[in-house]
């Protein structure tokens, strides 16, 4: 395709270096697409005529065909997805074939296609994500009231429901989608089609036809930022690492949730997996490989960020590696967001264990200091140190709980706690009282969640 100047052929390693076709025939579909616009234009600009874009129309629907069938022979010689595809489309319609490239470089066709790509694979994504909040929804309506421990520091604080730990993923999730289909829309902010090799093209082309064909927003203004950047994906990778970064963290809950010494849930015999020698265990794989992948996701961001600080305007080969790097983060992050929503759909907790722990670390402690402040008109700071004195004293007691404790020990410390005050520290009254907006009480999730519920409907 560019051999005219060369005498020798490149090298095999040459080849094996510049090659991209193994990863970029992933664009075929965006390739063909593009071409097509390309060609419709140049004929409606009277730059080839309509007998040619007719031939070049019904050549480039044939190897669609071919690619789809699986016949077609895509040629490392022949290094990327745009040259196999001209190259083809020459072999069956001749001369017509060679003029396609008029008026464009490989340079503004892989930013369009890669565009293209990514603008279809946010769209994706931000539906996977939208169908595990579903999940989420559903199960933390389903938990509304049953009470855990919630923890800071990984230490006993203060109960809360189930329901509203689950809806704080979907919370995140949504941030998530809104940053993951926001990026699909930058992507499709600017064509960069028709800003050729870097400078523009003197051939009379129609830029704003091309991109509105291809459902662009606008033809991007200047032809050297067309070729030369790639932000579109990191914008898109930076999205979809940052909601990594969410089911990874509810990834680690899982592994620990389901560990024999939490045991708030066991995953489904679908999403456990076996130990070749200890007959009894049930491993968390899944969420443990949505963590290790989280990760990767991540560092394709960083390697790509690398990759493209250092560049001077405009394209440089550098800017090849972007697709890989791309296609990686977004497969991983669909098999994170597909596995959480399976293994999410068929945990089981265990409400048992779940109210176990909760009451465990005397964990309604500042339902007492409150009761104080509420009742007794005590300054917090003193309520607080009361209601340590009676910590203190129910453990040397070895009462488990605050409810535990008898009445006559709480008033040694303080004469004026009353039965009332002692009923009030069950972790369920303890939840049932923060319902303050956006807080854990069994009352405020059920809003929260048919909210959710509907919202997600809508979108339907
Ligand atoms: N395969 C190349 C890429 O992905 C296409 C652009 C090549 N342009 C060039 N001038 N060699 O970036």
């Amino acid at each position: 395709m560019w051999g005219g100047r060369f005498a020798q052929r490149p090298s095999d390693i040459m080849q094996a270096i510049n090659a991209s076709i193994d990863v970029d025939k992933r664009l075929w579909r965006e390739d063909i697409r593009g071409s097509k616009a390309h060609a419709a234009m140049l004929a409606a600009q009277e730059i080839i005529t309509e007998a040619d874009n007719q031939k070049i129309q019904a050549g480039l629907d044939q190897i669609a065909a071919e690619i789809e069938a699986g016949t077609f022979i895509f040629d490392v010689g022949l290094e990327d997805i745009h040259l196999n595809i001209e190259a083809r489309l020459t072999e069956r319609v001749g001369e017509a074939g060679k003029r396609l490239h008029t008026g464009r470089s490989r340079n503004d066709q892989v930013a369009t296609d890669f565009k293209l790509w990514i603008m279809g694979a946010c769209d994706a994504a931000a539906d996977s994500v939208r169908d595990l909040q579903k999940v989420l929804v559903k199960r933390a309506s389903d938990h509304a009231d049953w009470v855990m421990p919630g923890f800071t520091h990984l230490q006993t604080a203060q109960p809360v429901t189930l329901g509203h730990h689950l809806l704080a993923y979907v919370e995140m999730l949504e941030r998530d989608m809104m940053r993951i289909s926001g990026a699909g829309g930058a992507a499709g902010d600017g064509c960069p089609l028709g800003a050729a090799a870097l400078a523009g093209t003197g051939f009379p082309i129609n830029r704003h036809a091309t991109a509105s064909a291809l459902g662009f927003l606008e033809p991007a203004a200047n032809s050297l930022d067309a070729v030369a950047s790639r932000d579109f994906a990191l914008q898109a990778l930076s999205a979809l690492s940052i909601s990594g970064v969410h089911l990874s963290r509810l990834a680690e809950e899982i592994v620990l949730w389901t560990s024999p010494q939490f045991a708030f849930a066991r995953l489904s015999d679908a999403w456990s997996t076996g130990s070749s020698i200890m007959p009894q265990k049930r491993n968390p794989d899944a969420a443990e490989l949505i963590r290790a992948k989280a990760a990767r996701i991540s560092a394709n961001l960083a390697a790509l960020t690398a990759i493209v600080q250092k560049l001077p305007l405009a394209y440089a080969k550098d800017l090849q590696d972007d697709k890989a790097l791309s296609f990686e983060a977004f497969d991983a992050f669909d098999l994170c967001v597909r596995a959480m929503s399976g293994m999410m759909e068929t945990i089981a907790f265990n409400r048992d264990a779940l109210r176990e722990a909760a009451s465990k670390g005397y964990s309604t402690a500042t339902d007492l200091a409150d009761w104080l402040v509420r009742e007794l008109a005590m300054p917090f700071r003193e309520a607080h140190h009361v209601t340590g004195a009676v910590v203190k004293r129910a453990e040397t007691l070895g009462a488990a709980t605050l409810a535990d404790l008898p009445l006559a020990e709480f008033q040694k410390i303080e004469p004026r706690i009353t039965e009332a005050a002692r009923a009030l520290l069950t972790v369920e009254q303890s939840a049932a009282s923060r319902d303050s907006y956006g807080g854990t009480a069994p009352v405020r999730v059920r809003e929260q969640a048919a909210l959710w519920a509907e919202r997600l409907a809508d979108d339907e």
